[in-house]
């Protein structure tokens, strides 16, 4: 694909998508939006790519959010139509697959919500995080009044969306906005090896592990504890399962084929 702001490596069985404006802090505009959904539809039917990892380019930031020029010419009709259709927050929540979150500098406003849509967070130790949409006069738009308290709490949550204010990596990781802080040069390094750890498990029982852990967001338990079970047979009638309490018997590592 020839895309100007997105790149895409495939290494292994691992997808890195870059955002790539690191001139503006690789802030969201309209063609970023729809470079990611592009990307992200096509990693979502590719049978080589089992785990998607997201950051930014260059050493400054992960996404310092929404595209404030684009903001200041627009009419709140013509931002209500921006914010219409698929969003890009969105997409990344229900990719069947798992994505890590690299956050190598700023993630703030839409960037913090794209961090939030992904299913782990792994820090440079530099990285500072925030949803400062209030300094505009705005609130998070991306999910992050959603999102954000039901990983951190209502009054974390509260906290970093009224006051705006900008935590760092280490006090991300203590309220359980990030969930690993890594010295920023072993960034790269580290989330490689854990997204290669989690590439080698079954896609299959990957992908209905994702569906079950984000169901409990929006469920009762009850419901949630029925979808579980549902779901275990599912993986239970698969080869991988086979496959994988096979190789345990018979100490060898498994060979995961999705199906
Ligand atoms: N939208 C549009 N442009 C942005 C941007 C954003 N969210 N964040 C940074 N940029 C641009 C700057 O305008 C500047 O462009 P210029 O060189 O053409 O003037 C360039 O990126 C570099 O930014 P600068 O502020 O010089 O870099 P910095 O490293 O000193 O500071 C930030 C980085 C992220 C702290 C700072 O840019 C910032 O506060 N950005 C806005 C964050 C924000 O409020 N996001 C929420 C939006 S809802």
């Amino acid at each position: 694909m020839d895309l100007s702001s997105v790149r895409t490596e495939v290494e292994g069985r691992v997808a890195t998508v870059t955002i790539d404006r690191p001139e503006k802090r690789n802030a969201l505009n309209g063609v970023v939006r729809r470079e990611l959904i592009r990307t992200l539809d096509d990693l979502e039917s590719r049978e080589d790519v089992r785990v998607v990892v997201l950051t930014g380019a260059g050493e400054k930031a992960f996404v310092a959010g929404a595209d404030i020029d684009e903001f200041a010419n627009r009419t709140p009709l013509e931002q209500r139509a921006a914010m219409e259709g698929r969003r890009v927050f969105d997409v990344l929540a229900q990719l069947p697959k798992p994505t890590l979150a690299s956050i190598n500098g700023y993630a703030l406003g839409g960037g913090c919500e794209l961090a939030l849509a992904c299913d782990i967070r792994i820090a440079g130790r530099s990285a500072r995080l925030g949803q400062p949409e209030v300094n505009l006069g705005l609130l998070p738009g991306g999910g992050g009044t959603q999102r954000l308290p039901r990983l951190v709490g209502l009054g974390r949550a509260m906290r970093l969306t009224l006051t705006g204010e900008l935590i760092g990596a280490e006090e991300a990781e203590r309220i359980g906005l990030v969930d690993e802080v890594v010295d920023d040069d072993a960034l790269r390094a580290r989330t490689r090896e854990l997204a290669a750890s989690i590439a080698r498990q079954s896609p299959l029982a990957l992908k209905l592990i994702k569906q079950a852990v984000r169901a409990s967001a929006e469920m009762p338990l009850s419901a949630g504890l029925r979808l579980e079970r549902e779901l275990f047979v599912t993986a239970f009638s698969s080869e991988d399962r086979v496959e994988g309490v096979a190789a345990f018997l018979e100490k060898r590592a498994p060979d995961f084929r999705g199906r």
